[in-house]
């Protein structure tokens, strides 16, 4: 992992943000991986940024986004869906029919169905060519996706019980810690592996002491992002705060 440390939260996005506009320049029809929750922000604000400048142009590319809750509208306001829309896709040029993000808003009871959504959203990024740069948060205990800490790690696009943790830490976005759904449908750890090259942006003191956790970590499941440490191209991009606990 090439970890990277910036002065400021502001100044990492815009890292986050660079890769991810070389990606495009350089490849226009690149697949883009994206991540929700209140890290990225900043980043999509970069790129937002650069396109209305002219100088960004998201016409041929495709997205696929990590994670959706179950039993959730895409009009609900903290859908992913939702997010997606107010955040990005309503501010730059990446075509409707080449944004995706996993349903969430399946019968709760029609497990057949969400095997199938599960299936569908691997096979379109199959061929879609694969993900070309993949954009990650991590969660308080080391969660990327929604692919919380486990005996082993997962494989495709797949339903998951949140931990109770990860409810506790998303509730600040709903009224209640009730009103948080309790599963979601994620890429697995398989499919996020897969991409070309991985950025992971962390900011914030919040994130320091998993950071720390995340690079002195064996390759382990139960902490999950710890499977960056063995693909080929991973860019750690954390702001002073996060890499506080980190050695020189
Ligand atoms: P956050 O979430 O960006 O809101 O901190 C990160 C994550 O849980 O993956």
């Amino acid at each position: 992992m090439d970890i990277q440390v910036f002065q400021s939260e502001a100044l990492a996005a815009q890292a986050a943000a660079t890769l991810f506009a070389a990606q495009i320049i350089s490849k226009p029809d690149s697949v883009l991986g994206l991540a929700t929750g209140g890290t990225p922000l900043p980043c999509y604000g970069k790129l937002i940024e650069w396109h209305r400048m002219g100088g960004l142009d998201f016409a041929h590319a495709h997205s696929f986004n990590l994670d959706e809750y179950c039993g959730i509208a895409p009009d609900h306001p903290q859908s992913y869906h939702f997010y997606m829309e107010k955040h990005f896709f309503s501010q730059v040029n990446l075509p409707k029919a080449n944004r995706h993000v996993p349903k969430g808003d399946l019968p709760r009871e029609q497990s057949d169905a969400w095997q199938a959504e599960c299936r569908a959203y691997d096979r379109a990024i199959a061929e879609a060519g694969g993900i070309d740069l993949q954009l990650l948060g991590i969660g308080g205990n080391g969660h990327i996706g929604f692919n919380e800490p486990a005996e082993a790690f997962t494989g495709d696009t797949h339903i998951v019980a949140l931990a109770s943790g990860t409810i506790e830490d998303n509730s600040r976005y709903f009224d209640s810690v009730e009103q948080v759904p309790t599963h979601a449908i994620t890429l697995g750890i398989r499919s996020i592996f897969a991409a070309r090259h991985i950025v992971l942006l962390a900011t914030g003191e919040g994130k320091a002491q998993i950071l720390q956790r995340l690079v002195q970590s064996e390759v382990d499941p139960h902490l999950p992002a710890s499977i960056l440490q063995i693909h080929p191209r991973v860019t750690v991009l954390a702001d002073r705060a996060a890499a506080r606990l980190l050695e020189g």
